[in-house]
């Protein structure tokens, strides 16, 4: 008796159970030319490397990452590529090869476009002559495979102007195909400077983009990829909030403030955050020696083999000014050329690694050979160079004149070196002026080389007392750069 009760009480709350429906994820597809670990030479490589997997790993998105395939990528990832189909690409009045590669990486699908005669080349990834060409291959490349793959995303997601020419074509000449629609596109400006401009000439020629679409992508009198997807975009994002402000006035804007401002209402700025897991002293394989901010022994070994390593006298004592740059003027290098020599005549140690342009690399050559003790050069883009560096220097420079995101003092921030940095773009939303109890660094508001001096000065002081200077660096290690909260503000664009 007691048993039937029972099991028509079970049935009856069986009955009142929500019917379970299994929801899809939603799609998101990257859009890029550069992706860590597969290929790299710049900050937005680390960006495409590290937000895909942190928006796949929160879970509610599928995830995928669209590529071109240099030749550059190392055999050890392309070996593991799987070709998937081919097809052909129109490109102005040319009808282009393009194969398609796949390979899965850390929970997100990355998808390569292949063609040789475009992707392989020597050396670098771009500054080439054909580079208009080289992208507007791609950017029409990547709508073709998402429909012949038939992976239509929720959201497209493009990054800078090399994939500027997707929104064009997505937005502007794409909706024959009634797919295409309903996917909506983030534009994100990395860095305003560089437009992606070719002569208008190229508009049929190469870009095949139709009539309708010249006054969207006309600029001063030339073709200019990033304005065009500016206006087209749903969405255009940028790397930093204050950047999003910076970048509506012509100090910042290489000529599109107008057009910034034109479309602020769809403009949004989030600061990026860098993978923790793959910049961790405790466990990164590049340190001469591996810690936390719970025991800094390892630090001390770093500083002290580092000094070695670049020749300057082993001393715990002195601080380590730490430079690791491009060797471009927006870096704010002429801030750091005026003052220097001055800085140098203090007890203190600079070490300089980085790479660019000749009269910067030729200035900080013989820098170091007059300041020979004090100071040392390597002309490079040394990953392996950096990460000591980064762990054995004190403090870390970072002058920018203008800087959208920047991801090294961050990087620096994890390694305890305590950054000081002009208050611009990124670099003003991620580092606050130390007040002895608050803020992870030194900060300077205006471009004044003098300015500067003083805040490099200000850290100098407190690396003499000993356990102030403790304080800060557990400031510093412990300041949160991942992508756990600034992945989410991207998912809210992405659902809205
Ligand atoms: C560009 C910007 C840099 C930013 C990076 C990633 O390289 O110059 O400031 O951190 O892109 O968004």
């Amino acid at each position: 008796m007691k048993k039937a009760t029972k099991l028509t009480a079970t049935k009856e709350k069986l009955g009142k159970l929500p019917t379970i429906e299994i929801v899809e994820k939603k799609k998101v597809i990257f859009v890029g030319s550069e992706a860590a670990p597969f290929i790299a030479t710049g900050g937005l490589a680390d960006v495409l490397g590290s937000l895909p997997k942190a928006i796949a790993s929160n879970g509610n998105y599928d995830v995928s990452v669209i590529l071109p395939m240099y030749s550059n990528i190392k055999n050890e990832y392309r070996e593991k590529f799987e070709f998937i189909t081919n097809f052909n690409v129109s490109v102005g009045w040319r009808s282009q090869y393009a194969g398609i590669f796949t390979t899965e990486y850390q929970g997100v699908k990355f998808f390569f476009i292949d063609n040789e005669y475009y992707f392989k080349r020597e050396g670098n990834i771009y500054g080439f002559y054909d580079d208009g060409e080289r992208f507007a291959f791609f950017s029409r490349a990547v709508l073709d495979t998402v429909a012949r793959l038939n992976i239509y995303p929720d959201v497209m997601h493009f990054n800078d102007w090399q994939s500027a020419g997707s929104v064009i074509y997505l937005k502007g000449m794409y909706y024959g195909d009634e797919n295409f629609k309903k996917v909506k596109s983030i534009f994100t400006i990395h860095n305003i400077e560089y437009q992606g401009t070719f002569p208008m000439e190229t508009f049929t020629d190469l870009f095949g983009f139709q009539e309708n679409l010249r006054g969207v992508v006309e600029f001063n009198g030339a073709l200019n990829l990033m304005k065009g997807a500016i206006e087209l975009s749903d969405i255009v994002s940028t790397v930093s909030p204050t950047y999003a402000e910076e970048i509506k006035h012509s100090f910042y804007a290489h000529g599109l403030e107008n057009i910034i401002k034109r479309n602020e209402g769809k403009l949004r700025g989030i600061l990026n955050g860098i993978d923790e897991d793959y910049y961790n002293p405790k466990t990164d394989k590049f340190l001469f020696a591996n810690y936390s901010y719970r025991g800094l022994k390892g630090k001390a070994i770093c500083k002290k083999e580092l000094q070695k390593l670049v020749n300057l006298p082993v001393r715990e004592d002195v601080p380590i000014i730490a430079l690791i740059t491009r060797l471009v003027s927006h870096k704010g290098l002429d801030l750091v050329k005026c003052v220097i020599e001055e800085l140098l005549h203090k007890d203190v140690q600079v070490v300089i690694l980085g790479k660019g342009e000749r009269g910067y690399e030729e200035f900080f050559t013989d820098l170091a050979k007059k300041y020979s003790g004090k100071c040392a050069t390597i002309i490079a883009f040394n990953q392996d160079l950096s990460r000591k560096i980064y762990s054995g220097a004190d403090l870390f420079l970072m002058p920018s004149k203008s800087e959208p995101c920047g991801l090294s003092q961050m990087i620096a921030s994890r390694y305890g070196t305590v950054p000081i940095v002009r208050e611009t773009g990124g670099l003003n939303d991620s580092i606050k002026q130390f007040n002895g109890v608050n803020g992870n660094g030194f900060t300077f508001h205006n471009y004044n080389a003098h300015d500067m001096l003083h805040s490099i000065c200000e850290g100098v002081e407190l690396y003499k007392d000993k356990e102030k200077w403790k304080q800060l660096q557990k400031i510093v290690m412990t300041t949160d750069f991942s992508w756990k909260v600034q992945s989410k503000k991207y998912e809210d664009l992405y659902n809205n």
